[in-house]
């Protein structure tokens, strides 16, 4: 019988190429969002899960739901008997978290808070969470293994991220009977190679690699590249940027980690390579065919020179390696933005 996992926040750029891994490794995703983050497609599914459909062809079971409504969760619980939740739903923009930190808490806290009180209710007590490298602060020493000190955090989106970890980590140390991985992620960026889908930020991107695309499709004028001073080769800021697909197939690894009763266990997921902004603008470059305008002005606040991954316990515990390479996941973010000039909405 085919294993049904509740993925929160499933229609969200990280959560949408979760799920069509998981059709593609046989389970039976159900999907709830809230569209805080995502486009309404057709036959009330989001349009990244409608494309989700077309790409496995098989049908994404999807309910519309705000984790935070503790009623309609039960209700979500008693109608479906899951063997894990994957827990994406949060609110995840660093700059936004620091002018609405109360927001910030309550929907991701609170919403956690109310998850995993209903999964306990219902008997699953297994859980994978989408934790960020954020939780790490400034980095003390790199490249960034899961012992380096954490709660370091500069914005009340990394330290809901932080929170969320230790209520987890305390719950599964009160009740050994909890199963949690805790997927550090770096930097996410790149789609499914179909085009289909992919990164689609609301309004101005925040991330680097979002905003060059747009810049090579010709919807900005230029990047801004946040500071040339920092400590690093060319001056510019070094993280370690990981195919959104390698990430998603992370997942499928730490839903067989759990059934191993494996506790609480933590894992980065990066590639261990660290890349400059001039080197990624480069490597755009290079995919796209195009010139990408940018130039250089202040730092950003919270901002560290460098961040990247010691990727080998991941490899050692969940038998899983980032596969793809920089120009892979180049041509696939281009191939997306590309065939989609202005994301999953038609204007
Ligand atoms: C990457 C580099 C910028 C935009 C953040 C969150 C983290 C996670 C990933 C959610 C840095 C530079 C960026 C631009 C630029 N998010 N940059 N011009 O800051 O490493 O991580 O996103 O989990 O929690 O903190 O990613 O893509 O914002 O920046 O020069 O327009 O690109 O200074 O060096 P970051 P980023």
């Amino acid at each position: 019988m085919a294993e049904k996992i509740l993925v929160t926040g499933g229609a969200g750029y990280i959560g949408s190429h979760c799920v069509l891994e998981l059709l593609q490794a046989g389970y039976v995703p159900v999907v709830i969002d809230n569209f805080h983050n995502a486009i309404r497609g057709s036959e009330e599914l989001p349009e990244s899960l409608r494309r989700v459909q077309d790409i496995v062809h098989q049908p994404v079971l999807f309910q519309e739901l705000d984790i935070t409504d503790e009623a309609a969760l039960q209700e979500l619980f008693r109608k479906h008997r899951f063997s894990a939740v994957m827990h994406f739903a949060g609110l995840k923009a660093v700059g936004e978290s620091v002018q609405k930190p109360l927001e910030y808490y309550r929907v991701n806290l609170t919403g956690t808070i109310r998850l995993l009180e209903t999964m306990k209710a219902h008997g699953v007590r297994n859980i994978v969470f989408s934790s960020s490298a954020t939780v790490y602060g400034d980095p003390k020493y790199l490249p960034l293994d899961e012992k380096h000190p954490v709660g370091g955090c500069t914005n009340p989106y990394g330290k809901s991220k932080f929170f969320i970890e230790e209520m987890i980590r305390d719950l599964c140390k009160a009740e050994k009977d909890w199963n949690a991985v805790l997927l550090r992620y770096f930097n996410p960026i790149g789609a499914h190679e179909s085009g289909m889908i992919g990164e689609d930020p609301q309004g101005i991107p925040n991330n680097l690699m979002p905003y060059v695309a747009q810049v090579a499709v010709g919807r900005r004028e230029f990047l801004s590249v946040f500071g040339n001073d920092y400590k690093t080769d060319d001056g510019t800021g070094v993280r370690d940027y990981i195919h959104v697909v390698d990430l998603a197939k992370g997942h499928i690894a730490a839903l067989k980690k759990l059934k191993e009763n494996c506790g609480c266990k933590v894992y980065n997921l990066g590639t261990g390579t660290g890349y400059s902004v001039l080197q990624m603008v480069r490597a755009m470059e290079k995919a796209s065919g195009r010139e990408i305008k940018y130039r250089i002005t202040a730092r950003r606040e919270g901002d560290v020179a460098s961040c990247y991954a010691d990727p080998a316990l991941a490899e050692r515990e969940l038998g899983w390696k980032a596969a793809f390479g920089l120009d892979k996941m180049c041509e696939d973010l281009w191939r997306w933005q590309l065939q989609n000039p202005t994301g999953f909405s038609k204007n």
